[in-house]
């Protein structure tokens, strides 16, 4: 399954009203209120339920996508985070040399922005959606252009993009890199050297290398589980692992977890990035059902392992999916239908979400250093949305020494821009590593103010930052506050 090298409009498709999506969220509700059993303060959203286990839930949007204001509307209610479909490629923001353009990248930047949502970058480098004058450049130019592209869109993104897929689709089915032009030019080392411009660039973003066909145990994954030890082992900046799942019905491989575990165990973080289920058209009811058990499968998958990140469904609706384009006589692969209506496969997916307890993601213990499960409950009580934000603590991962925490910050019956978290640790703990926001230290006293990109928080949306500390795991009571 090749994707395409050139990219297709595919935001076409009729504008519902505002109606619509209430509708949805209507049937949502009532959905999930009546047929499931659910612990009592499951929440009713993707991301909602997502963020109350450490993780986020996106979607993809093109620019065409910003003018449907029903679909914008339900991704605005479901997802936090966006991935743009095509803007940020290297056809859209360098169509031809030294000439850039960053206009449709950056409104989908805004909407997110503006949605209290997180920007999934993509991507820098890839073989297709690449214009002929890159590919066809004598090749002791093209180390010079690359490394110049990367650093050019990084640093227009700095600090506004959560991760990068700096790699996209290196890997041929049997295990071999695409012979591009980019590997022609320096070989395997392109990798590392895309990586280490892009961190350069913006060295507080995530670092992916993103490919499909990836998701079980095979030639491909197992010739990316080898580049990715052997990148790590030389220093070089990778920080995750994009699983894209585009997924036919009644797929999903056995070895998923498995195969995103042990990427996770090198120390990086994975994430489901493109996730889609088509079927043979026309969708009978059981091929929805099958789907929906698909969705609850990669997102328990996610769930159960505890530096998987996410979950991005490519897209939100039936209606403007890539695959009918792309994959003639498949479609209806996404949670929502071409009427914005929700599919078993929404239920599913928000299902295996409330399903796991907010306090631990993760049903299967961490597996590095000595495994131990979080030693105290968690998250901290969530404080009534009464002043500007709150703030509350999950303790997503322990470990003898040592402990991983997600912060959610929320805002009140106003936006926020602009917010502050602190606490004091009561038993010596230290931060070793902290992101989605900055942070300064004096004592016990921990401050934690937004990062560029996250200060902005619509009214009742939240945000996250996390860390990892040293010491025993706590819940320390958090004050948030708004300039
Ligand atoms: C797809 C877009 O959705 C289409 O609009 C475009 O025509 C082709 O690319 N893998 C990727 C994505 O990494 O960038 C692709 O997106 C889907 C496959």
């Amino acid at each position: 399954m090749e994707p395409p090298n050139h990219p297709i409009d595919r935001s076409r498709g009729r504008a519902r009203g505002l109606a619509a999506v209430l509708a949805t969220v209507l049937a949502t509700a009532t959905a999930v209120s009546a047929g499931l059993a659910m612990p009592a303060q499951a929440a009713s959203t993707l991301k909602a339920s997502a963020e109350a286990k450490g993780r986020y839930f996106g979607t993809a949007l093109t620019r065409g996508d910003l003018g449907i204001s029903a679909e914008v509307n339900l991704a605005a209610a479901q997802f936090d985070m966006v991935t743009p479909g095509n803007e940020m490629k290297w056809d859209a923001t360098e169509p031809s040399r030294g000439s850039f353009n960053f206009g449709s990248g950056d409104q989908i930047v805004s909407f997110a922005q503006s949605h209290g949502m997180r920007v999934r970058g993509h991507n820098l480098v890839w073989h297709a959606q690449l214009p002929s004058w890159v590919s066809s450049l004598p090749l002791n130019q093209v180390q010079g252009v690359m490394e110049n592209h990367i650093t050019t869109e990084a640093t227009h993104y700095k600090g506004k993009v959560y991760a990068w897929d700096v790699i996209n689709e290196p890997y041929n089915e049997d295990g071999t890199l695409r012979q591009d032009v980019f590997y022609k030019a320096m070989g395997a080392d392109y990798i590392a050297n895309a990586l280490r411009a892009a961190h350069a660039a913006d060295p507080d973003a995530k670092l992916y290398i993103n490919d499909y066909n990836i998701e079980g145990t095979n030639a491909k994954s197992n010739a990316l589980y080898s580049l990715a030890q052997s990148l790590l082992s030389r220093g070089v900046p990778l920080h995750g692992i994009g699983f894209e799942s585009h997924f036919i019905v009644g797929q999903i491989p056995s070895s998923l977890q498995a195969n995103m575990q042990r990427f996770a165990n090198l120390g990086l973080d994975v994430a489901i990035t493109e996730l889609d289920d088509r079927i043979p058209m026309p969708a009978d009811s059981s091929e929805l059902q099958q789907q929906g058990t698909d969705y609850g499968k990669v997102v328990n998958a996610c769930l159960a392992v505890a530096r998987c990140v996410g979950v991005s469904q490519w897209g939100v609706d039936d209606g403007h999916s890539w695959i009918p384009g792309t994959f003639p006589g498949y479609g209806a692969p996404m949670m929502w239908d071409s009427g914005y209506q929700p599919k078993p496969a929404y239920t599913a997916a928000l299902n295996a979400l409330n399903s796991v307890p907010d306090t631990s993601p993760s049903p299967t213990p961490p597996t590095s250093p000595s495994p131990t499960p979080p030693t105290s409950p968690s998250p901290s009580p969530t404080p009534p949305v009464t002043g500007a934000c709150t703030a509350t603590l999950t303790t997503v991962n322990s470990w003898p020494g040592g402990f991983q925490s997600e912060v959610t910050v929320r805002a009140g019956g106003s936006a926020v821009n602009g917010w502050t978290v602190k606490w004091t640790w009561p038993g010596g703990q230290t931060i070793s590593s902290l992101w989605n926001g900055t942070q300064s230290v004096s004592g016990s006293s921990v401050t934690v103010r937004n990062a560029a990109y996250n200060g902005s928080v619509a009214a009742g949306a939240s945000t996250t930052f996390g860390f990892t500390a040293n010491g025993a795991a706590a819940t320390p009571a958090l004050t948030c506050t708004s300039p």
